[in-house]
């Protein structure tokens, strides 16, 4: 089943076209990692499914449901969760209190959530009451992924989890992506370490100037000789 999809998406800012009918595809329960080189549109893309960004054309579909244009207040609601990549935790706040604003919509009683979250991501529960901007980048991007993950969402949407940390804590952000994916979770990963994003990929898509490229299985990416040449470093 087709949980996410938008298809032929024009958009960008002001007048000026950054995606040129663009579509992507996500299937219940899957990984789809987008590569590409810098300023491909990746972002942009990501901005757009979120509602950040009206396309010009194009729509954007969540399950039955056409969430083309609306705001990512309705669509958080409608339960997809995004991950900017940059400015993606409240650095005042206590690792705790940026984990309750990740489920300000609630109403209910989300201590259960959070206790999941908890077990998902142990560091977060063992320094709960350190200010977030006192932590690492590995750490703060775990706070960003649990916030996200406060409204149980369907659908996942991370830009570059991996940005900036070392290779070892890049790989335990890549182990806390598959965890999140095998509790059910669908997700769209933007990445710069295309190997990896594709390694865990049910489905990579290759974007480059705005356009769709290539897409097909992570596996039949990762042997892909252009893939490999371009983004693979060989
Ligand atoms: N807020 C903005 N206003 C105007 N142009 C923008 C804005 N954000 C991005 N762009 C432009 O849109 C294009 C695509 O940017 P985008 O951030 O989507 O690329 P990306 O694939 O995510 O790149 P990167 O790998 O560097 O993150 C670039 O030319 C960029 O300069
Ligand atoms: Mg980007």
């Amino acid at each position: 089943m087709i949980i996410l999809e938008a298809t032929v998406i024009t958009a960008g800012y002001s007048k000026l076209d950054i995606l040129k009918e663009v579509g992507i595809r996500v299937r219940d329960g899957e990984i789809v990692s987008i590569i590409g080189p810098n300023g491909a549109g990746k972002s942009t893309l990501l901005k757009t499914i979120f509602g950040l960004l009206k396309p010009r054309h194009g729509r954007v579909m969540l399950q039955n449901r056409d969430i083309t244009g609306w705001s990512p207040d309705k669509i958080v609601k409608e339960g997809i969760s995004y991950v900017p990549q940059v400015d993606n935790i409240f650095t005042s706040l206590t690792i705790e209190e940026n984990l309750e604003m990740g489920a300000f919509i609630r109403r209910d009683d989300f201590s259960g959530r959070l206790a999941e979250i908890y077990d998902l991501f142990p560091m977060l529960a063992e320094r709960k009451k350190q200010k977030a901007g006192q932590l690492s980048g590995g750490q703060r991007q775990m706070v960003a992924m649990g916030r996200a993950l406060m409204l149980d969402p369907q659908v996942l949407l991370l830009d570059e989890p991996s940005a900036g940390l070392a290779p070892n804590l890049a790989a335990m952000i890549f182990d806390k992506i598959k965890a999140i994916n095998k509790t059910g979770v669908s997700m769209i990963i933007v990445e710069q370490n295309a190997r990896e994003a594709l390694k865990m990929a049910h489905h990579g898509y290759v974007l480059a100037m705005g356009k769709n490229v290539l897409d097909d299985s992570g596996k039949a990416l990762l042997t892909n000789k252009e893939v490999g040449k371009l983004y693979l470093g060989g």
